[in-house]
């Protein structure tokens, strides 16, 4: 059965590409004998985009780039060098096993155990949210930000996940310290590992509580907050901030496999948002600034709360580039106001 989808870089080969049997009988199927196959990178990179256009799995050419390139330890670009290089038995039948987990919603990153992020590769696993390209312009903003200041920036990233947010910025502007907090300690692990990776273990200190409780009892952040003229120059979250409705209607690729605790934010999708704006004040300078990541329904309600704080001046709310509410930013109200 032909897929509606549309087929990407896809016209090379076309006239000798096999059908769909042909491929269940002989990659797919474990018992066929694959050493009677001369698969090369070429042959494979076809037959898997092919395999997932028809399961429905977005941007199957690079999907199946990446899962290749990831069983081969080639980069991407290496596979187009090596088109006729042979697939080994070995390699093969581990690609067997993520093309059939791929076809069945399994997300890429956390096949190959990575994904890319502000133009850094993070570490991923199950335990953590993949990190979105939204959240880039997020990033973008909070460097912005950080660069029209002088001196050490303290900045606290709350809800940090595998630490995509703190590492971007941490390697973007030397002069940030970074606080990065997370609920999971799971989470903080991979966090660990994408830190100790940019070698930026001087720079970020990660905490483990329900957003702002890890900062309190600590004596060495309280001295890093008093020490920065008490509070932070910036205060960023991407919290989880799903509706109950909208997380019964997610596709299985994200409800099956990404953590429930990095989504779901209640009925309305807002608890995140509340427990915050009411006590984030304790935790910035004047003049400081908090941005937040919202759902594209949310920049109303969001901006509502961070007025009725009356703690902010400045209040902005930016779309993404499709057009929907994306971020929300606030500059706290500087001390001669
Ligand atoms: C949407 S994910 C964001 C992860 C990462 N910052 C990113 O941008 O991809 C939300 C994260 O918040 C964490 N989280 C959920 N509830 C929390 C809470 N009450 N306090 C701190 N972290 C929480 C989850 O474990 C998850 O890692």
């Amino acid at each position: 059965m032909k897929s509606s989808r549309p087929r990407r870089g896809y016209k090379a080969n076309q006239t000798q590409r096999p059908s769909n049997l042909f491929l269940f009988f002989t990659f797919l199927c474990p018992s066929y004998n694959l050493t009677m196959q001369n698969w090369t990178i070429q042959k494979l990179l076809n037959w898997v985009t092919e395999y997932l256009t028809n399961k429905g799995v977005d941007s199957p050419r690079l999907s199946a780039e990446l899962l290749l390139s990831h069983v081969m330890g080639l980069k991407r670009i290496e596979l187009y060098t090596q088109f006729d290089k042979s697939v080994s038995k070995q390699q093969l039948d581990k690609l067997h096993d993520l093309v059939e987990r791929a076809g069945d919603s399994e997300p890429i990153a956390y096949l190959t155990g990575k994904t890319e992020f502000y133009s850094l590769e993070l570490e991923v696993n199950p335990d953590c949210m993949i990190p979105r390209p939204e959240t880039e312009l997020l990033v973008e903003r909070a460097i912005e930000f950080l660069r029209t200041r002088t001196g050490t920036q303290f900045v606290c990233d709350l809800c940090t996940g595998c630490g995509c947010i703190a590492v971007a910025i941490a390697k973007n502007v030397p002069v940030a310290r970074i606080i990065a907090t997370d609920i999971s300690a799971a989470v903080l692990d991979i966090a660990a590992q994408n830190i100790e990776k940019y070698s930026l273990k001087e720079k970020i200190t990660l905490l483990c509580g329900d957003l702002f409780d890890p900062l309190v009892p600590q004596l060495d952040v309280e001295k890093l907050v008093l020490d920065s003229d008490r509070g932070f120059d910036l205060i960023i979250c991407n919290p989880p901030y799903i509706t109950a409705a909208e997380f019964e209607s997610l596709n299985k690729n994200i409800k099956a496999y990404e953590p429930r605790i990095a989504l779901y934010a209640g009925e309305d999708g807002l608890d995140i948002y509340r427990r915050l704006i009411e006590k984030v004040d304790e935790f910035l300078k004047p003049d400081a600034a908090l941005m937040l990541e919202i759902g594209y329904a949310q920049g109303p309600a969001v901006k509502e709360l961070l007025e009725q704080n009356g703690t902010f001046t400045e209040i902005k709310i930016e779309k993404d580039f499709r057009n929907n509410d994306r971020i929300a930013i606030a500059k706290k109200m500087s001390l001669l106001k």
